[in-house]
């Protein structure tokens, strides 16, 4: 796992930009994930400006969201279907029907939970993961106590995470889908890259746990730790709590030119 601590939030997004910027060069017709949430906001920020600029293309490549919530009407802003289209999938030149998410309104849930496993799969699986991670330690919607082999099905939210999230909601718990379909911790372990942000001070024993603590599925993210590569980045305050945290310093600054993320 390399984690890399940097100054905030835009040098964290410019950090994912290069490497999803290297990648779309070396393999145009390449397949990402998307997270939603806050955390990533900055990096489609950042490609939506470097497709303007001319940087980036994404008229070969394909992306497969992480979680959807279940039950929310077709033209909620929050479903996370429009989130990505709003934030990225309609700034950037996707063609149409390469983005794909869970399909949270399916009638047969656990039937379209196995569909979209399947469909990543005849993409030829996720080149790079995005990912943020929830201040219990879940990565997409596993939360604590998920299968560490878990596929894309249904979950219950925790308390934790309908607080979180109903910022989205105009700070309203109630107005928080209690249920999701997200893709299974067995399932993001197949993408060939993982790369995870982490932002401020509410997510500093989350990433402990991720990084430096036993694996466990009661901090689901340590998952990570079994990920041939798995990139972390972090602002200082996500780091706060990482005993190595020097170390991590010292290895990226002395990184050489050659070595991409
Ligand atoms: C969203 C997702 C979640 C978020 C996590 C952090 O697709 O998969 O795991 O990444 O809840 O959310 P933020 O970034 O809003 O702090």
């Amino acid at each position: 796992m390399e984690v890399v601590i940097l100054p905030g939030r835009e040098a964290i997004a410019a950090a994912a930009a290069d490497g999803i910027e290297h990648l779309l060069k070396r393999k145009p017709d390449a397949v990402l994930g998307l997270a939603t949430g806050s955390s990533p906001l900055a990096l489609y920020n950042a490609l939506v400006e470097r497709y303007q600029a001319g940087r980036i293309s994404f008229a070969q490549a394909r992306a497969f969201m992480l979680d959807e919530y279940v039950g929310l009407p077709l033209d909620h802003p929050e479903r996370y279907r429009n989130v990505i289209e709003r934030e990225i999938a309609s700034r950037v030149d996707f063609a149409a029907g390469a983005v794909q998410g869970p399909d949270g309104a399916a009638p047969d849930l656990a039937a379209a939970s196995q569909a979209y496993d399947e469909a990543i799969r005849q993409a030829g699986g996720i080149d790079l993961q995005i990912l943020g991670i929830g201040s219990d330690g879940h990565i997409a919607f596993n939360e604590p106590g998920s299968s560490l082999a878990s596929r894309t099905r249904v979950k219950t939210l925790t308390p934790q995470t309908v607080t979180d999230n109903a910022r989205f909601f105009g700070g309203d718990e109630a107005k928080v889908p209690h249920h999701v379909l997200t893709q299974g911790l067995g399932t993001i372990m197949e993408a060939r890259h993982l790369v995870l942000m982490a932002l401020g001070r509410s997510k500093a024993e989350a990433v402990h746990h991720m990084v430096e603590g036993g694996v466990s599925a009661m901090w689901p993210a340590s998952i990570l730790q079994f990920h041939p590569h798995a990139t972390v980045l972090l602002d200082d305050a996500a780091a706060l709590r990482l005993q190595l945290a020097p170390y991590y310093r010292h290895v990226y600054a002395s990184k050489p030119a050659w070595q991409n993320m």
